[in-house]
């Protein structure tokens, strides 16, 4: 009898492996972090290389922590950082240049070039995203165009991927070249109503079908490892991309529920069922995961800098040693003195999708300090959050009750208790914080029988702790509108 299920979940920063029982929780934890490439200004890359090595060393290491053979997991389910792209040579396993990451704006002239030929409309309309460098399709044309392979990409000697098909590739010893909807619908190649790539979306982009993955479904049969890896075959049953497996993981499986992850980046997903609903507001449609054939879809809000600004005081300004010193530094302060900080690092996400917008700190004066700095950094994770929920209200015509949230930031019992009162509505914080691997592992271990319904990852959610919100409307409105005339002056910082 199996005793576990593997998650590899692959993310911006890091690698991460777990290994989880049936009642949810995790085992062992093995996590390597691996180098943020800036060649350029506005331009992120990753080492395949790297992406596969920390992977695999975290796999073999987790096993090894829980004196685990291959035999004792019933399945892998693995959980990638999204819309990273990666190009590969099919005969070497070569990858042809480094994964283009979704933070780099380096395409965002030729999305620019798209959008005055009219073309958005019709891109929206079928992937339900909008033409933003974020997404992978217009960084797979570049690579394209700048390594001169469209020919032998049609011939299908040359293979693309998000990170989960790579790492898939690399798994399987190269026998299977998949995906599943969830990061298919990140690609801007995929039609999320059909659930096929679409021929006018590849054409678009010059992208030839013959380099593109075959989507199967998020849970069920993507092959087995490769008997070198780990001593004998693991079925791999599970695939998502973070943020739908972390909704997944949470187990919002009603239509209406909602997650706010804070890593990297703040994401937030609502599961609208079975039918996409479009945004009006600035907000994407998106596939959550396909089990049987069916779709769930959801409606995302993607805010690019969350955590990774609290980073960014760590290793930018080496203010604090470690990203939870932030709490610390914070507290000097009772707020953040009026002060606001807008982390448009690399442009701003959902609802306002500017590529040239860049990261500002407003509202200086001869006493302001590092606390106010710290504070104003933590608070601009809840401020986008609020951005992000106002928008999902306007489209879903529902009003937010209760948000069930997760992500290394939620630790973070300041910041907690800051976005509820900024939302006025309780978060729910659950006890297993790992939710993106978890939501991996329940797509794998259902495909193989390990848990037999979703019933079984219901029952498994349990809550760590409640934050209700308290706060004055006033307040509230005061707070809110000090962000947004920030947000204003943070926008369209660097010309085209
Ligand atoms: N106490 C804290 N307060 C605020 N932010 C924190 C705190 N502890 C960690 N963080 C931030 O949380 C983020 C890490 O969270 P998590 O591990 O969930 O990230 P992630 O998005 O999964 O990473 P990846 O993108 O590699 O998958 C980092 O950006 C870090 O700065
Ligand atoms: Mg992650």
């Amino acid at each position: 009898m199996s005793k576990y299920v593997l998650a590899l979940d692959q993310g911006t920063t890091s690698s991460r492996s777990i290994l989880f029982r049936k009642n949810g929780k995790s085992v062992a934890v093995a996590q390597k972090e691996f180098p943020q490439l800036f060649p350029s200004p506005g331009h992120v890359e990753h080492d395949p290389e790297a992406i596969w090595k920390t992977q695999l060393a975290t796999a073999k290491n987790v096993l090894r922590k829980a004196k685990a053979k291959a035999g004792d997991v019933a399945a892998i389910g693995i959980t990638n950082q999204r819309e990273t792209v990666v190009l590969w040579d099919k005969s070497t396993g070569k990858p042809i240049d480094n994964a283009y990451v979704w933070q780099s704006r380096i395409t965002a002239k030729l999305c620019d070039r798209l959008k005055a030929k009219g073309l958005e409309p019709m891109v929206t309309k079928k992937t339900g995203l909008v033409l933003d460098p974020y997404f992978s399709g217009t960084k797979i044309k570049y690579l394209l165009d700048k390594h001169k392979l469209r020919a032998r990409a049609r011939k299908g000697e040359i293979l693309c991927g998000t990170i989960d098909t790579f790492l898939l590739w690399r798994l399987t010893g190269g026998q299977v070249h998949a995906t599943d909807p969830s990061n298919a619908s990140r690609t801007l190649l995929f039609n999320i109503h059909t659930q096929k790539w679409d021929d006018e979306l590849l054409k678009m982009l010059g992208v030839p079908r013959a380099m593109l993955p075959e989507v199967r479904d998020s849970s069920g049969d993507f092959g087995v490892t490769d008997k070198k890896l780990f001593g004998s075959e693991i079925p791999i049953a599970g695939i998502a991309g973070d943020q739908q497996a972390a909704t997944f993981g949470q187990g919002c499986f009603q239509p209406g529920m909602v997650k706010n992850t804070y890593g990297t980046g703040c994401f937030l997903l609502m599961n609208t069922g079975s039918k996409p609903v479009p945004s009006s507001n600035g907000l994407l449609t998106t596939v959550g995961w396909r089990i049987n054939g069916e779709t769930t879809y959801c409606l995302e809000g993607s805010v690019f800098v969350g955590g990774a600004a609290v980073q960014w005081l760590r290793d930018g300004l080496g203010l604090i040693k470690k990203s939870s010193d932030v709490e610390k530094l914070a507290a000097t302060e009772p707020d953040a003195g009026g002060t606001y900080l807008v982390p448009a690092f690399v442009g701003l996400g959902a609802p306002y999708w500017d590529p040239y917008a860049r990261g500002i700190y407003v509202g200086i004066e001869r006493g302001t300090t590092a606390g106010h700095m710290a504070r104003a950094t933590v608070e601009s994770m809840a401020y986008q959050t609020a951005d992000v929920v106002k928008a999902m209200a306007q489209d879903s015509g529902l009003r937010l009750r209760g948000l069930r949230v997760d992500g290394g930031a939620t630790t973070n019992d300041a910041l907690m208790q800051f976005q509820s009162n900024l939302l006025g509505t309780r978060l729910k914080r659950p006890l297993v914080a790992e939710t993106t691997a978890l939501g991996a592992a329940y797509l794998a271990g259902l495909a193989v029988g390990f848990w037999k319904t979703q019933k079984d990852v219901t029952s498994n959610w349990a809550l760590d702790r409640e934050f209700a919100p308290k706060m004055t409307p006033a307040q509230r409105r005061k707070g809110l509108a000090g962000w947004a005339s920030a947000v204003e002056r943070s926008k369209a910082w660097i010309k085209p």
